[in-house]
């Protein structure tokens, strides 16, 4: 939608010509049998960024969720994480369905777990009891507006989870944004998870592609075979790893001007309706936008920005989320201004 500013999310890029240059440019083979030199390369590559032991290339994030939940956590045995995370928000309750996984899920601000909350709802090995066996956070929280765990609360939970032999998934779909926002290294995040997910077709601007990392090898064939009952085993994968590598090269740093075109959305919102945004809490490309103190709904402003040429999403009743990325540069931005700052101002 060439004419459109589209900030409903972070994945409606499309690739550049460059990018689409690296993916017809791929050495391929067939990556069921192993044989994919990009993907290959790309799994090790992401593997040694994090630390971890092993990484496994998977279509999506919601798959690299599914694949990493299940290697942590036996079905019928329970993962604790947020109650808005993605996990149980947008996964079609996979966790549940292929893994057979109960969750239970903690209401957290901005989605990010307390130690203390979560340490108060471990359950343990019993002859009738669901037994915690893996906790999960979101790093940056997608419905908690691109927050970002401080690295210390992260720390806090791991040692929660070690000392009661409990593993610690990260659904790091914007890992790279919570990086850029904060400066943490992503070996330090690899250093503190059982498994991640990080997505290359978020901020990243890859057309597909995710990873799923992990902290022992032993963990590797498991999630092949899982990957495969999912559907997930691609052929000449690499077409599409190349594109992942290509985002790693070029389109990491740059997320701090999304990072800087959201502060800049969410100040400009600010001006007009003060009531519907945290701009102290806007850390990375994520802006939320709560409409319940005025008398719109969140339908009628995406409606009104629409017939302005602009594209948000309407997340709740009263809920709007705008998202910055690659496809929108400064001027994207101030014509969003202008159609929100009137979808804002104008009786619903
Ligand atoms: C936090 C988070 N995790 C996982 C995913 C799933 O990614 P995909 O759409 O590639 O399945 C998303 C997608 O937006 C996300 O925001």
């Amino acid at each position: 939608m060439p004419d459109l500013v589209d900030l409903r999310s972070d994945t409606v890029t499309r690739p550049s010509e460059e990018m689409r240059r690296a993916m017809a440019a791929a050495d391929v083979g067939d990556d069921v049998y192993g044989e994919d030199p990009t993907v290959n390369a790309l799994e090790d590559r992401v593997a040694a960024m994090f630390g971890m032991r092993a990484a496994l290339y998977v279509p999506s994030g919601t798959m690299g969720n599914q694949v990493a939940i299940r290697l942590v956590c036996p079905a019928a045995d329970e993962l604790i994480c947020d109650a808005d995370a993605h996990i149980v928000s947008y996964e079609g309750g996979g966790a549940a369905q292929h893994g057979g996984i109960q969750t239970r899920t903690l209401v957290a601000d901005r989605g990010l777990l307390e130690v203390d909350a979560v340490a108060a709802q471990l359950r343990f090995p019993g002859y009738h009891t669901v037994p915690t066996r893996a906790v999960a956070v979101e790093q940056t929280h997608n419905r908690g507006g691109g927050a970002v765990y401080p690295l210390s609360r992260l720390k806090e939970l791991r040692a929660l989870t070690t000392s009661y032999g409990i593993a610690f998934h990260c659904d790091g779909a914007r890992i790279w944004n919570a990086h850029v926002a904060s400066r943490v290294s992503f070996d330090e995040y690899g250093a503190l998870f059982d498994t991640m997910s990080v997505c290359l077709s978020k901020g990243l601007g890859a057309p597909v592609g995710s990873v799923v990392l992990m902290s022992d090898e032993a963990m590797v064939e498991p999630a092949r075979a899982i990957r495969r009952r999912l559907g997930g085993g691609m052929r000449q994968a690499g077409v599409l790893a190349a594109a992942g590598a290509f985002a790693l090269d070029h389109n990491v740093e740059r997320l701090a001007d999304d990072h800087r075109r959201a502060a800049r959305l969410a100040a400009a919102v600010a001006d007009v309706a003060p009531v519907t945004v945290r701009v102290d809490q806007v850390e990375t490309n994520i802006v939320p936008l709560d409409l319940s103190p005025l008398e719109i709904d969140a339908a009628t402003v995406a409606a009104s920005c629409r017939a302005d040429g602009v594209l948000v999403s309407a997340v709740g009743p009263r809920r709007v989320r705008l998202v910055t990325h690659l496809d929108v540069d400064d001027a994207g931005i101030e014509r969003a201004i202008g159609a929100l700052q009137r979808a804002l101002t104008t009786p619903g």
